[in-house]
């Protein structure tokens, strides 16, 4: 069986990758860059129930509020939006948003026709500089929260100041701290510099909902992958198409993401806004991207018809499940 038909039916393993990637992969794990040391189980036999209500428990959505060091003597009490983002959208404490849309960047969305089918979800979130003009009918054009990393602030090639792609949305950035979380390490050298840029927007646009994840929520995301996963997985953090899918469960009843388990239109076209072709993009080197997709296959509740055709994926929210 192919990779692809593996996912769809949740074994995975990294033997079924290219030399290549398993080279790459293996490049990653002695790296260790960030310095990840797991000391938790490895689970194996966890129900989808069990997974989700781990999720639940485990990933808390978490941002930068300003209370720790070095931020709360920066001032960042004052600089970051008042309302916290799970409170932002919430109505009479009900879930926020009925139903939800996570849009990846897969080249697999090309021609897929879902723009009419993602633009009815109550909420849509996107990732980093992936546009919706001229791709309407494959990928629709709301959008309600776009989750950036931090080489889209840093780089002045995204124009994240002028380019429309940034505007009227939320706005949730991330950067890797190091694994055993320091703040004043990552402040004074993140992977790219995402704070000078985020105390220059917030001034500029205060109205504008705009946060950054708490390095923390990123490595305990990273924890539930390795906590469910037998073979070392990347000791990098996760993708963001993982992060937008565990943020959008802490928000939404429930979740439908497009083309993250690749459909039968996969491809190795990277992002369908770009022509750059590398497997890397759908099965990871740096993330552990096969890791991730893995684990949200198990979760899945929709039928495999839905993952052939439309690269179509079923989550529950967090508040539709009594743990
Ligand atoms: O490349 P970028 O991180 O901006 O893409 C957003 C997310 O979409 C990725 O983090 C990944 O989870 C998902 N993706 C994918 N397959 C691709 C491209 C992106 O699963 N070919």
């Amino acid at each position: 069986a192919s990779v692809v038909q593996r996912l769809w039916r949740g074994r995975v393993s990294a033997d079924m990758l290219s030399p290549r990637l398993q080279r790459a992969m293996k490049d990653y794990v002695s790296a260790n860059k960030h310095h990840v040391s797991y000391k938790g189980h490895r689970r194996t036999a966890q129900s989808a129930k069990e997974l989700v209500c781990q999720m639940k428990a485990q990933a808390r959505l978490r941002t930068v509020d300003g209370t720790e060091q070095p931020f709360s003597s920066l001032g960042w009490g004052g600089l970051v939006p008042s309302l916290p983002l799970e409170q932002l959208y919430r109505q009479q404490d009900r879930s926020s948003f009925k139903t939800c849309a996570v849009v990846t960047s897969a080249g697999a969305i090309l021609r897929s026709g879902l723009g009419k089918e993602i633009d009815t979800h109550d909420a849509v979130l996107r990732f980093n500089a992936a546009p919706t003009e001229g791709y309407e009918r494959d990928v629709g054009n709301k959008t309600t929260i776009r989750i950036i990393n931090s080489q889209i602030l840093a780089n002045p090639k995204h124009r994240f100041n002028t380019s429309s792609i940034y505007k009227n949305v939320t706005l949730v950035a991330w950067d890797p701290a190091p694994y055993t979380i320091n703040l004043q390490k990552w402040y004074t050298s993140p992977d790219y510099n995402l704070f000078g840029p985020y105390v220059e927007h917030r001034k500029l646009h205060p109205g504008q909902p705009f946060y950054i994840l708490h390095p923390s929520y990123v490595w305990r995301l990273w924890d539930v992958i390795q906590g469910n996963t037998q073979e070392n997985i990347q000791p990098n953090p996760p993708s963001s198409g993982f992060i937008g899918i565990l943020l959008m469960m802490a928000l939404c009843e429930q979740v439908h993401v497009y083309e993250y388990i690749p459909s039968m239109r996969q491809t190795d076209l990277c992002h369908y806004h770009e022509g750059y072709y590398d497997a890397a993009c759908t099965l990871g080197a740096y993330h552990p991207l096969l890791y991730e997709k893995s684990l949200i296959q198990r979760i899945n509740m929709g039928p495999e018809s839905d993952l052939r055709r439309k690269g179509r994926v079923t989550l529950p929210g967090f508040s539709a499940v009594d743990c």
